[in-house]
């Protein structure tokens, strides 16, 4: 039997925090645990090995911290290491806990926004090797063709805050005159990654009106909602006194600062070693 815990929502580090506040906003009542690897991030480079590996040692941790239910909400973990916790290590871990990523998700409610059935991806080089988007999108919708491109210098640019000033211009617009340029017929591009709604404003300033940008936050947060209506006894052992408890691998200090770009509020935070 289960016992009454938060949500846990883990991230590499803070881009994860662009789903967590989409998730608060819809169901603030819920109780959350947010954990970010960001001594060891950025994930988006690493071997599968080393994701997996990183992302399992988070996911237990937050199984020890009373979590039941726990959120990749990183493109890169979801991409290399959702599929093995789930088939190898959550039976012995505890096989009424619960794991779940945001690539699936992303990928149900693509069929609906696209209109030209070509949809291109944005993400880190890890997400966009593991050919994970493709693999899903086709499985439920195999009339769409589906073009990747890896933004590997976009993370840096949010996570040093560079985001909004003139330097980031060159790299977005290479990337997106790149993914343009490999499927002109594109009407709808994804952003793969955590941490590209803070570029929205950037992104779109470079696109034709034509196309329609997808961030992730909202669909998430919708989708888990939904999770929790049709598992109503993964509901129940949900707690729910609208607190939310944020955890680094980090200095605490850095990361509340760094938190408000991702929340616009301040929070209190504590550090974790996951070694
Ligand atoms: N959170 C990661 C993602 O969504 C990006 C940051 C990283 O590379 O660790 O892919």
């Amino acid at each position: 039997m289960l016992k009454p815990g938060p949500i846990g929502v883990f991230d590499s580090g803070y881009g994860g925090l662009t789903i967590l506040s989409e998730i608060q906003s819809l169901m603030p009542e819920y109780d959350y645990c947010y954990l970010g690897d960001n001594s060891r991030a950025p994930y988006g480079s690493r071997s599968f090995d080393v994701v997996y590996e990183f992302t399992r040692q988070a996911v237990e941790a937050l199984f020890d911290m009373g979590c039941n239910l726990v959120i990749l909400a990183c493109n890169t973990a979801s991409a290399k290491a959702l599929r093995t916790i789930q088939q190898n290590d959550l039976p012995s871990l505890n096989p009424e806990k619960r794991v779940l990523g945001i690539i699936r998700p992303t990928a149900e409610i693509i069929g609906s926004v696209t209109k030209s059935r070509h949809v291109g991806i944005l993400g880190t080089i890890g997400t966009i090797q593991s050919e994970s988007y493709p693999i899903e999108i086709h499985k439920l919708h195999p009339d769409i063709q589906v073009t990747g491109e890896a933004c590997p210098m976009w993370v840096p640019l949010v996570e040093n805050r560079e985001y909004d000033k003139e330097g980031a211009d060159y790299f977005i617009k290479e990337n997106l005159d790149s993914i343009l340029a490999k499927d002109p017929l594109i009407d709808t591009l994804i952003l793969g990654c955590t941490h590209y709604p803070l570029l929205l404003n950037k992104i779109k300033s470079f696109l034709p009106e034509n196309i329609q940008l997808v961030s992730q936050g909202e669909y998430i947060a919708r989708s888990l909602k939904d999770y929790l209506n049709r598992h109503p006894e993964m509901d129940a052992v949900c707690t729910k006194t609208a607190n939310t408890h944020y955890f680094t691998t980090e200095s605490p200090q850095k990361f509340s600062e760094a938190a408000t770009v991702f929340l616009n509020k301040d929070i209190v935070v504590d550090r974790l070693s996951l070694e």
